[in-house]
């Protein structure tokens, strides 16, 4: 599913990931842990094409992202999905326009469109939240909908940047569950964060970054 090969990213002088060699197969649950600047985030940019590289290759689904045109780009994120720490979403629209954003743009029917958002939102735990506002939920809640838009194009990558990194502990285990049965279901899933108890309660790969480089690399590991 991705593949990197002695791949630099540079900012200025600054050397953010310096991976010679990194490999995640089609239905792998990885942590990405590391301390604040380690290159999470970083990595993540380059596999969403956020970012390009400064050398080497960043292959997602057997294509080299580094070397695709732009225009190529929509076409790329449409089949993953992308979590964020803070949420994106977007205030004034309702949790059902939320979700249904990019699907929208892909010229399905109305009925279609409906059909997958409230297959998302059930997913997701939120079956009866379709018309309320952003703000009307709670954090937990606005992190459930940021999944749900995530998945709702049926992704086979799913990338979370510390998705849990606003919540509370007992959300943040509700919110990884949820992930764990996105995985269970299909999807490659990568996962940024700090948590520490998450990670060990779940037992996944553990890849562990420091200055931009892979340190370690661990099946059913532990944070420390
Ligand atoms: N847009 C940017 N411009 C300059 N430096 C950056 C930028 N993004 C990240 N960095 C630097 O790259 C390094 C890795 O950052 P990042 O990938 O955000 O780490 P993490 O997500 O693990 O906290 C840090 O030293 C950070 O300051
Ligand atoms: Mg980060």
């Amino acid at each position: 599913m991705i593949r990197l090969k002695n791949t630099v990213k540079k900012y200025g002088i600054q050397r953010a990931l310096d991976c010679s060699n990194l490999h995640i197969k089609v239905g792998e649950f990885v942590f990405l842990v590391g301390a604040s600047g380690a290159g999470k985030s970083t990595l993540m940019r380059l596999m969403y094409r956020e970012e390009l590289p400064t050398r080497g290759q960043v292959f997602v689904g057997g294509v080299d992202v580094a070397k695709m045109h732009p225009s190529k780009v929509p076409h790329l994120r449409r089949r993953m999905g992308i979590v964020f720490q803070d949420f994106k979403l977007l205030c004034d629209h309702n949790v059902f326009d939320n979700v249904a954003f990019v699907i929208r743009a892909l010229g399905m029917s109305s009925r279609e469109i409906k059909k997958r958002v409230r297959g998302a939102l059930k997913i997701v735990g939120l079956p009866d939240k379709a018309d309320a506002l952003p703000t009307q939920l709670s954090g937990g809640e606005q992190q459930r909908v940021g999944i749900a838009r995530a998945i709702v194009n049926g992704p086979s990558l799913l990338i979370a940047d510390e998705p849990t990194g606003n919540l509370d502990p007992q959300t943040s285990m509700e919110i990884m569950d949820i992930l764990e049965q996105v995985n269970k279901r299909g999807t490659t899933v990568i996962v940024a964060t700090h948590d520490q108890i998450i990670v060990d309660h779940f037992k996944k790969r553990v890849i562990t970054l420091e200055q931009g480089r892979i340190i370690k690399d661990i099946n059913a590991g532990t944070y420390g």
